[in-house]
């Protein structure tokens, strides 16, 4: 007699229940995605104990007749697809016909439905995989199935269940990816009998973002991109998290973890978030279906493009766009019904006027060595004899963007805040952080066009690095170049730098390398392009106005001109706002008026 025999259903189930089910939110996942396969408008999730002891899920959809109903519990019995092909163009979440014989081969279920037209319904009991219970039953048109004790007959699996609380957790995070994936759905949650989560139907995704991440201030977004489309309610960076736990993506319709897609996301916040961090919020990412293989994971939490790069950089750029506006600082509305007396401030358009006033700024710049101060464009060449620094000339900044050289400025706190009066109330700036952002986009401005622009050093200054970090460095040498530092390896464990970028002639060349060596050492093994924004974010950091620093009335005028034109010009390169508002109205109550 042969060694091989074919494993008994039940034995086979159970194995692909390993890969199914994972835990009590595996099987709300499958349990949720079938009522809404079944079209239903409406689904009530039970839980207790975290789902351990009892999962039930109920739904309103098409329901089953009494044969259908038989053969749903058996392996690979499908209504989704017929041909291997039609998963080119799937439409439903299931498609394999596996959960529901791997789930109740794990646990005791019990599945009760009723069609649409039938006039009587069908309850199963199946426990533990085995033969089936059948009798009739009454009950709505629909379909609930309750999953309880589950792994009961899997002691290995059923030790490595959670806390509740943790299980819980994981239920909820289920339930918001299919509440995001169906706004047109009612989701009704509950615990140990206990309501605890309601999302109503929506009129639209946004909508549906919003009741679910309620309390968060969204930026809605929306764009195409040849046949991808790109949603997304994105909070702003100061929201955002290490780790992805706070961003849901879902591609089709359908949530997926992607780590490549959540760090295309993140990119679209530039360097206002560091490396690892990533925003709070919803992406939803539509493409045809033929472009993308959603058959490469057991629980189907990830998909595979046809062109992956193509989608990434869509995403990003498209978000990019949106988010740079969103998170500016807002306008200050329209005109003010009372002008504030404020003395005239030099921007573009106004050189022929107060060009005194432009070329005192210029002048109180460059005598402080602050180049990130000044103003762009034609202004620069005002002062091109003394700081022949070579910045792009922006277009006049947009009205909108107009908000900061607006702002009257009234002096400056403990020599880090600056406070400023605006049409609308008060605000209050973090001088470094705002000087940061503007020297950051000067830097990636220049970087992007023809690389920053270099100041040679009079005497090289002698950095001590590892051998392998000499070596990054030389590896990038055109890289390192374009931005701005020129180095040159001193035996193996050491550079001498000759030159370190002009606007930051003020920064230690040594603290520069180390930062860039540091910046460019975290990429490793990604793209450099990857590594710039940090390493211009960081130098930005160390090369601009300090907390501390005393500034004059000048100054602080060419900052504020400065940073209207910048992007994301609310915060910090690393995502601090850098800008707090109090409106005279929540003066007038904070004081009693
Ligand atoms: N709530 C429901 N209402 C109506 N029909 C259902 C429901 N749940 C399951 N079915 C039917 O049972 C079939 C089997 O469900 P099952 O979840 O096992 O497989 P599937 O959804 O087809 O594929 P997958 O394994 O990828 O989830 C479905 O194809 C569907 O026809
Ligand atoms: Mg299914």
């Amino acid at each position: 007699m042969g060694r091989i025999r074919k494993l008994s259903d039940d034995v086979a189930n159970q194995i692909a229940a390993g890969e199914v089910v994972e835990r009590p939110s595996s099987v709300v996942k499958e349990l949720v995605e079938n009522a809404l396969d079944a079209e239903a408008t409406r689904v009530v999730v039970d839980v207790e104990q975290g789902g351990t002891t009892l999962v039930r899920v109920t739904d309103d959809g098409v329901g089953m007749g009494r044969d259908d109903a038989m053969l749903c519990l058996e392996r690979h019995a499908t209504s989704k697809i017929v041909r291997f092909e039609d998963l080119t163009r799937i439409g439903t979440f299931g498609f394999r016909g596996e959960a529901l014989p791997s789930i109740a081969s794990v646990s005791r279920l019990t599945l009760r439905t009723r069609a649409r037209d039938a006039h009587e319904g069908v309850e199963i009991e199946i426990r533990g995989g085995g033969a089936p219970d059948v009798r009739p039953a009454g009950g709505a048109t629909g379909t609930t199935i309750e999953v309880r004790d589950l792994f009961f007959n899997v002691p290995a699996r059923r030790k490595f269940l959670k806390a509740t609380a943790t299980e819980s957790a994981h239920v909820g995070d289920v339930l918001l990816g299919m509440a995001l994936a169906r706004p047109d759905v009612t989701f009704v949650l509950s615990r140990d009998g206990r309501p605890v989560r309601e999302y109503l139907r929506a009129a639209s995704r946004a909508e549906r973002a919003r009741a679910v991440m309620s309390g968060e201030k969204l930026a809605e977004c929306r764009a195409e991109r040849g046949a991808l489309g790109v949603e997304a309610m994105l909070a702003p960076p100061e929201r955002a998290r290490a780790g992805a736990t706070g961003l849901s993506v879902l591609v089709n319709g359908r949530p997926v973890r992607d780590r490549m897609l959540a760090r295309a996301v993140a990119q679209a916040y530039g360097s206002v978030l560091e490396g690892g961090r990533y925003p709070l919020g919803v992406v939803w990412i539509d493409v045809p279906p033929e472009l993308v293989d959603v058959n490469v994971h057991p629980q189907k939490a990830e998909v595979r493009f046809a062109d992956a790069r193509g989608v990434f950089d869509a995403v990003t750029r498209e978000l990019h766009g949106a988010l740079a506006t969103a998170f500016g600082l807002p306008p200050l509305g329209p005109h003010p019904q009372a002008p504030i007396h404020r003395p005239p401030v030099p921007t573009l358009r106004t050189l022929e006027g107060p060009a005194a006033a432009a070329r005192a700024m210029v002048t109180a710049a460059r005598d402080a060595e602050r180049p990130e101060l000044m103003p762009e464009g034609n202004l620069f060449a005002l002062g091109a004899g003394a700081v022949n620094e070579e910045i792009p000339a922006t277009e006049a900044p947009r009205e909108a963007n107009a908000a900061f050289a607006r702002l009257r400025y009234v002096g400056q706190v403990r020599g880090t805040f600056l406070v400023c009066e605006g049409e609308d109330g008060l605000y209050v700036l973090d001088q470094h952080a705002a000087a940061e952002r503007v020297t950051f986009d000067r830097l990636k401005k220049t970087h992007a066009i023809h690389g920053v622009a270099m100041q040679r050093l009079l005497v090289p200054e002698v950095v001590e690095l590892s051998p392998s970090e000499v070596a990054i460095l030389e590896e990038n040498a055109d890289e390192v170049s374009r931005l701005g530092v020129e180095v040159r390896s001193v035996g193996d464990a050491a550079v001498a730098v000759h030159g370190v970028p002009r606007l930051l002639a003020r920064a230690e060349p040594a603290r520069i390398v180390r930062d860039l060596v540091a910046e460019v050492s975290r990429a490793a093994g990604r793209p450099f392009r990857g590594a710039v924004d940090l390493v211009l974010a960081t130098m930005a950091c160390h090369g601009s106005v300090r907390a501390g620093d005393a500034l004059s009335r000048e100054e602080v005028e060419a900052l504020l001109v400065s940073l209207d034109r910048v992007d994301f010009s609310g915060h910090c390169p690393h995502g601090r706002p850098l800008v707090m508002r109090m409106t005279f109205g929540e003066l007038e109550r904070r004081v009693g008026r």
